[in-house]
C-alpha cells in the first residue's frame, strides 16, 4: 500500500454491557491494569488455571526471536486438563457434550464418559504403533469421535492435524504428506444437507497416494458401503473395546499438540505449528474471558466445523479445559429448515452462542420471521468471527438474535494466532456495532503506517501484534524460513532494519477511530487503489449491506484505465426484494448513490452486479479474487477451496448479459 486507508466510514451507536453482566463478570476492567503492569506476570497468572506436573522456570523465552517458547521448562497433559482434571474434582457426571446429529439423532456425553472414550482411543493408538511425537490425519465430520481423537492423540503426545472433512483427495493427500502423518482417523461419511455424505473414498484415494500411511482407523456414522483395505480398522472394533483404563504422562510445555494448514491466497498451505501450554494457557482464558463462560450454569455453543482453529480452540481446548457443557452440531443451518439454529438454541437453552458473518448475513436473508419464531431467551453473549462484521449485520444479530439484551463480541483472531486476540469483554466494554474494538488483557496490537509507525486514532493502516503471546504459532511446519518471511519480515527486526522489535504482520488492513477503537478493514490483498486512495473492500461491503433491500454485499477493485482501479459490487438482494427489469435497474443506481452518500463520491462503485449467490471458501470467507477475475473478464483462477462451483458460472453468466 503506498498510501494508508482512506477512513471512511464513521459509526456512532454504541452499547454498554448490561449491568447485571458487568457485575457478575468473570473479567473486569482491572484486567487491562494488571497486565499493563505486568505483562509476564499476567499470562503466569492465567497458566495456573491449568493443572501442571511440573511448573515452569521461565515464563517467555524469546532469546531467538521470531521463535518464542512459553512457560519454559513446565510439563503438562492436554488431555488431562481437558478432561481427568473435571472427573476426579467429583464433575464426572456434568455434560461435556450434547451432540446433534442432523437428521435429529442425539448424544449426551458427560465428562466421565469422555475420560473413558478417550482412554480406550488412547490406548488404540499406542497399539497401533503410535507415540509421541508422531502426526496422526483426521478427516471426519462432527461427530463426538472428532473430538475424542484430537484429545487421544494429545493424551499420548502424538501431532495431530485435522483436515477439514469437506476437502478433496488432492488436498488431504498434500497435508498427509507434507506431515508425514502414519495414521488417518476417518468416518464412513457424515449427514449433510439431508443425506449421507461419504468421506471413506476420498481417504482411500488419499492413502493410496501417502506410503507414510500405515493404519486407517474408521468410525461407523452413516452405515454407508465402504471398500475395505488392509490398513483399515474400525473405532467400534479397536477402540470401543480397549481398555478405559490409561494413564496420561506429562509432555513439555513446547511439545507439538497440533498443525492446523492455512489455505492463503497464493502458494502450498502454510502447516501453523501450535505447542502446548501456552497454547491451552491462552485458548482457556480467552473463552472463559471472552464469553464469560460460567461452568455450572452455561450451555455454550459454537457453530465452526472442527476442521478449522476456531474448532479447535473454542469446541475443544478451550470450552473443555474450562470444563463447560456445549452442543455440537453435526450439519447444515438450513437442513431439515432454516430454522434449525434457533431450534437448537431453544430446546438446549444455549446462553453462549459464537457463529461467523457469513451465517449472520444469510440468516438476514432467509428473514426476520424464522428466528422471532423461537424463545431465545437463554442467550446471554453472541460471539462472532472469521471476518469483519458489517454494522448492519451486527444490529440485525443484537435485535433479532439477542433481542436487545446481549453483548456482542467480535473476535479478532487467526489460525496463526491460536486464539482471540482483539474482542470486547462482555461485562467491561461499551461496544460498537462492527468493530471488534482493542487487544485483550496482555495482547498488544496495534496499527501501523509503511514504516512501522503508529498511526494515530482516527488513522488507518496496516494490523500489527508487537508482543509475543502465549498461543502463538511457533512456525510454518517443516518451513522456518517461510515463517519468517510471511509474518516478520514486512516490519521491524525481520526485515533487519533494527536489532530489536519484531513486530507480528498479521495481513490485515484496519483502522483506529477516534476513541482508538480498532475497525478491521479486510486482507490488505483485497484493499483498493482508487484514484490514488486505499480504499478497504469491507467499508463498502458495509455501506451496501446498511441498505434496506441488501443481504450480502462483496466488493472489488477492478483495472480501469482512468482511476487505476475501479470499485464493483457484487451484491445479494434480501428475499423480498423485486430486482426484475426497470425495479432491478432502480436498485442498481439507489445503491450507488447510497454508497456515495454513505462513505463519499470516492467510493461510489463503478458497477454494481445483482447476484444469487457469492462464491466462500468452505469456511465462509469470501473468495474475492475470484470475483476480481470475473470483473476483469479473466477466466478464473484456482477453484479448489471454492464451496459450491455452480455459483461461478451463474455470476459469470449475469456479468456478461450486463456489458
Ligand atoms: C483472518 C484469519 C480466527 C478464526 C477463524 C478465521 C479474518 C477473523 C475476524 C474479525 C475481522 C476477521 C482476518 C484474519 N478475521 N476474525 N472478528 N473481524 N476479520 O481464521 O482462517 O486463519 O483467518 O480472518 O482477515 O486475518 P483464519
Amino acid at each position: 500500500m503506498s498510501e494508508t486507508l482512506a477512513n471512511l466510514s464513521s459509526e456512532t451507536r454504541q452499547f454498554p454491557p448490561p449491568e447485571q453482566l458487568a457485575a457478575d463478570a468473570n473479567v473486569k476492567a482491572d484486567a487491562y491494569d494488571e497486565a499493563a503492569a505486568d505483562r509476564l506476570a499476567f499470562w503466569a497468572k492465567q497458566a495456573e488455571r491449568l493443572t501442571w506436573a511440573k511448573k515452569w522456570e521461565q515464563i517467555l523465552d524469546w532469546s531467538n526471536p521470531p521463535f518464542a517458547k512459553w512457560f519454559v521448562g513446565g510439563e503438562l497433559n492436554i488431555a488431562y486438563n481437558c478432561v481427568d482434571r473435571h472427573v476426579e474434582a467429583g464433575r464426572g457426571d456434568k455434560v461435556a457434550i450434547h451432540w446433534e446429529g442432523e437428521p435429529g439423532d442425539t448424544r449426551t456425553i458427560t465428562y466421565a464418559e469422555l475420560l473413558k472414550l478417550v482412554s480406550q482411543a488412547a490406548n488404540t493408538l499406542t497399539d497401533l504403533g503410535i507415540g509421541a511425537g508422531d502426526r496422526v490425519a483426521i478427516y471426519m465430520p462432527m461427530i463426538p469421535e472428532a473430538a475424542v481423537a484430537m484429545l487421544a492423540c494429545a493424551r499420548i503426545g502424538a501431532t495431530h492435524s485435522v483436515v477439514f472433512g469437506g476437502f478433496s483427495v488432492d488436498a488431504l493427500a498434500t497435508r498427509i504428506k507434507d506431515a508425514d502423518a502414519k495414521l488417518v482417523i476417518t468416518a464412513d461419511g457424515g449427514y449433510r444437507r439431508g443425506k449421507p455424505s461419504a468421506l471413506k473414498p476420498t481417504v482411500d484415494e488419499a492413502v493410496a497416494q501417502s506410503p507414510s500411511i500405515e493404519n486407517v482407523l474408521v468410525v461407523r456414522r452413516t452405515g454407508q458401503e465402504v471398500a475395505w483395505t488392509g490398513k483399515d480398522k474400525w473405532w467400534h472394533e479397536t477402540v470401543e473395546q480397549a481398555s478405559p483404563e490409561h494413564k496420561a504422562q506429562a509432555f513439555d510445555s513446547e511439545h507439538p499438540l497440533f498443525i492446523l494448514y492455512t489455505s492463503g491466497t497464493t502458494g502450498k498451505p502454510k502447516g501453523i505449528l501450535h505447542t502446548t501450554g501456552g497454547y491451552l494457557t491462552q485458548t482457556s482464558y480467552t473463552h472463559n474471558a471472552v464469553f464469560d463462560l460460567k461452568p455450572e450454569t452455561d450451555v455454550y455453543w459454537c457453530t465452526a466445523d472442527i476442521g478449522w482453529v476456531t474448532g479447535h480452540s473454542y469446541i475443544v481446548y478451550g470450552p473443555l479445559s474450562n470444563g463447560a457443557t456445549q452442543v455440537m452440531y453435526e450439519g447444515t443451518p438450513d437442513t431439515p429448515g432454516r430454522d434449525r439454529f434457533w431450534q437448537i438454541v431453544d430446546k438446549y437453552k444455549v446462553s453462549l452462542l459464537y457463529t461467523a458473518p457469513t451465517l449472520i448475513r444469510t440468516m438476514m436473508k432467509w428473514g426476520d420471521d424464522i428466528p422471532a419464531g423461537y424463545d431465545l431467551s437463554s442467550l446471554r453473549v453472541l460471539g462472532s468471527v472469521g471476518e469483519p462484521i458489517n454494522p448492519e449485520a451486527w444490529m440485525w444479530y443484537r435485535e433479532n438474535i439477542g433481542r436487545n439484551r446481549t453483548p456482542i463480541v467480535d473476535t479478532w483472531w487467526q489460525t496463526e494466532t491460536g486464539a482471540v486476540m482483539i474482542s470486547p469483554l462482555p461485562g467491561v466494554t461499551a461496544t460498537k456495532p462492527g468493530s471488534a474494538m482493542t487487544a485483550l488483557p496482555g495482547i498488544t496490537a496495534d496499527v501501523v503506517d509503511d514504516q512501522a509507525q503508529s498511526v494515530p486514532n482516527g488513522g488507518g493502516g496496516f494490523l500489527v501484534l508487537r508482543d509475543p503471546w502465549p498461543s502463538m504459532l511457533r512456525t510454518i511446519w517443516g518451513d522456518d524460513k517461510r515463517f519468517i518471511d510471511t509474518y516478520w519480515s514486512r516490519f521491524g527486526a525481520g526485515a533487519g532494519s533494527s536489532d530489536e522489535g519484531w513486530i507480528y504482520f498479521a495481513g490485515d488492513g484496519a483502522k483506529k477511530d477516534d476513541d482508538g477503537a480498532i475497525w478491521l478493514l479486510g486482507r490488505v490483498d483485497d484493499v483498493m487503489l482508487v484514484s490514488g486512495h486505499n480504499i478497504s473492500t469491507t467499508e463498502v461491503e458495509s455501506a451496501l449491506v446498511s441498505h434496506p433491500s441488501v443481504a450480502e454485499a462483496a466488493v472489488v477493485g477492478a483495472t480501469d484505465p482512468t482511476t487505476g482501479q475501479a470499485i464493483v459490487a457484487f451484491v445479494i438482494p434480501r428475499g423480498n426484494v423485486d430486482t426484475s427489469g426497470d425495479a432491478g435497474e432502480q436498485l442498481n443506481v439507489d445503491l450507488r448513490n447510497h454508497v456515495a452518500k454513505t462513505l463519499g463520491p470516492i467510493a461510489k462503485p463503478r458497477q454494481i452486479m445483482l447476484v444469487p449467490e457469492l462464491p466462500k471458501t468452505r469456511s465462509g470467507k469470501i473468495m474475492r479474487r475470484l470475483l476480481k477475475d470475473v470483473a476483469e473478464h479473466r477466466s478464473l483462477g484456482d477453484v479448489t477451496t471454492l464451496q459450491d462451483s455452480a455459483v461461478m458460472d451463474l455470476i459469470s453468466a449475469g456479468m456478461k448479459t450486463t456489458k
